[in-house]
Parts: C-alpha cells; structure tokens; sequence
C-alpha cells in the first residue's frame, strides 16, 4: 500500500521584489544575485501569513483532487517560520477551509519540512491510521531573514505549496529516505524568543536567520545525490528512468551540481527559483503545482523528490505520478 498524489495548490503573496528593489537595501547587485543564484525575483509578504497562503494552497490542491475539506483526516503544515507558537498553523488552516473532520498539526524540518511532512503522511496511511491526508509547506521567511544582510536577504522569499494524497494500492510513492545531522546544527539557525521569567534572564541574540551558505552548498551538492540514489535503489529505480527531479529551488548552481554528480541531463530539473527564490518548505509543492497545472506531469511518469535545509535535514522521495 502507498499514497498517491491527487491534487496540488500553491499560493504567493501579492508584492513581487525584484533584485534591484534589494539593491536598494544592501551591497548587491542583480548581476551578482542572478550569476551566484539564478534568482531575479521573490514575493514576500505584506500582510499574507503562513496560515493564509497554506489555506489558499489547501483549497487549490482540494479542488484539483476534486475533494472536499470534510472528507480529509490528516493535516500536516511544514513551517519554520509560523506565526504563532499556538494555535498551530494546521490548526489554523483547519478552521479557515472547514476540515473539521481532521486531525491538525504542524512539522518543522526547515527546507526539507514539506518532505518529512509527505513521509509522515505517508506513515500514518500505511499503518492504517488514516486513508488520505492534506499536507502544506509554507513560509513567510521574510520575518526572520536579516535584511541587512546581503548573504541571506537576497535568496529567500515567502510561499506555500499543498498536496492532497490518498491511499492507492500500486504505484504512488516508492520509496523514501530522510536524514538529519544535528551535529550541524550551527550551518543554519535562528533563535526563536529566548528565556525571560521572573527567575531568570537571558541576554537576547538577534533573532534572525543566520547561514553558512558554503558549508549548506558544499553539503547539498555532496548530500543530495546519495542521498536520491538511495531512495532510488529502495524504488528499484534507475537515474534513468527519472523524467523529472524536483528539487528544493535554493540556488541553480546547487541543482546543476546535482544533475551532474547525478549523471543525469538537466533538462530533467525543472526551476522556478528565478521567480519565487528560495521558499524554504514550500519550495517544492509549489514547484509540483505549476508543473501540474501546466499539464507537466503525466500519468505513469517517474519523479524524485529532494530537498535539504537547516537541521541539517534532507530526504529524497521517488514517486510515480
Ligand atoms: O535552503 C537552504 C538554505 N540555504 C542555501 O541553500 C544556501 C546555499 N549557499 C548559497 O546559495 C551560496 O553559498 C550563496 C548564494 C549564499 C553565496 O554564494 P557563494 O558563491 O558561496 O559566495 P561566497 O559566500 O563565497 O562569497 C563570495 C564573495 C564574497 O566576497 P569576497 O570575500 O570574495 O570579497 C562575499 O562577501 O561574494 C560576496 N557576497 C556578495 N556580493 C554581492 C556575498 N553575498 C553577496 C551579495 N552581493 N549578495
């Protein structure tokens, strides 16, 4: 028994910031970003929350399965930047689409969140718990990313990306791995609210997102690959056999890096991170949803899933559309 995909979602928020509107801020240019990054653009928030764009993507990805919210039992929101520790962003997408026959709960794995959250999903419907599951990733990172520093600023945007899956008894999801090396924890990291009590006091940290980006480079580049090999070899599926690599949109020099040690040609890797940067756990549910919207994936087609992020986390999902 596995889970198939049966209907993406996604949503941005409205204000679109291009490079030169990032000029404006800090000591970049859009030639330095687009040349190290392949990004020219992002959207970020001006009002839109986790909550907000993960209902919006929610109810896109119903429609297109052609469900409705009382029929789902199991929703999962991927998020490092929610903005409540409680309610939980789940939760809060429960009330706004009206799943009130759902159980509700947040994930946080940073950029490989919306894969942790699938295999979660994935978990609880082959153990028999639940049958079908609405699972989001979504962020407004443009609440925690430091907009003075032009190392990170320029790469993040805010999203959020959905899928509806429901048991089926062939095909679906093939094979999955995931890992986490908290050992690296330091790579990437921001400090939520830091202690304050009538006992004890901490000095504050600045509260914003921090990043070795060489050190997530070098690991994504060395990482990723083993990494869907092994999720291959659990599938019994060639590199070969693979139409289409979904990657977490980070950075276009990583992807390639990928599709070389990968031996694999790059037109298999689609991109939007020209558009939307680095949306963190949404990044690749948004990614399915235009593939899929632009009639894209086909019945039958073979395609990885892959993502890494702070933690340090990544895993890899192959799965037959
Ligand atoms: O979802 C996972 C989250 N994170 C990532 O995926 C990040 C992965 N890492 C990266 O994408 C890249 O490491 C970055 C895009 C962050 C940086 O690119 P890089 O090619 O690794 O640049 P670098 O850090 O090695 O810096 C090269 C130079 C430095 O100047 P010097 O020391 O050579 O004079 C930096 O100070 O570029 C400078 N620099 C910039 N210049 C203009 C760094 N950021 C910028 C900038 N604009 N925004």
């Amino acid at each position: 028994m596995s889970i198939r995909i049966l209907g993406t979602g996604s949503a941005l928020p409205e204000r679109a910031v291009t490079n030169e509107e990032i000029t404006e801020l800090v000591d970049t240019s859009d030639e330095w970003i687009r040349e190290r990054t392949g990004i020219a653009g992002r959207h970020i928030s001006t009002g839109e929350t986790v909550a907000s764009l993960a209902s919006r993507a929610c109810v896109l990805a119903l429609e297109n399965a052609r469900k409705s919210a009382d029929e789902v039992e199991l929703i999962l929101v991927a998020t490092c930047s929610p903005e409540n520790v409680a309610p939980c962003a789940a939760c809060q997408v429960q009330k706004e689409i009206g799943a009130g026959n759902a159980a509700a709960f947040d994930l946080n794995a940073a950029c490989a969140g919306f894969l942790f959250a699938l295999h979660t999903a994935w978990a609880y419907v082959e153990s028999g718990i639940y049958r079908n599951a609405l699972i989001a990733g979504s962020e407004v990172l443009s609440k925690i990313v430091d907009w003075e520093d032009r190392g990170t600023c320029i790469l993040f945007g805010d999203g959020a990306g959905a899928v509806y899956v429901e048991k089926c008894g062939d095909g679906g999801i093939l094979g999955f791995v995931q890992h986490s090396d908290g050992n690296k924890g330091d790579v990437l990291s921001c400090v939520g609210r830091t202690l304050e009590n009538p006992f004890f006091r901490r000095i504050s940290e600045k509260n914003y997102l921090k990043m070795d980006g060489r050190e997530i480079f070098s690991f994504a580049v060395r990482q990723i690959p083993k990494t869907i090999e092994e999720a291959l070899e659990k599938a019994g599926i060639a590199v070969g056999d693979v139409e289409l690599f979904v990657l977490h949109q980070a950075n276009r020099r990583i992807i390639e890096g990928i599709s070389k040690r990968l031996g694999a040609d790059e037109v298999h890797f689609p991109t939007n991170l020209e558009r939307v940067g680095n949306t963190s756990s949404a990044s690749i549910p948004l990614l399915l949803d235009e593939l899929n919207r632009k009639g894209e994936l086909k019945p039958g087609m073979r395609l990885v899933l892959s993502g890494f992020g702070a933690g340090l986390t990544c895993g890899a999902c192959v799965l037959e559309w």
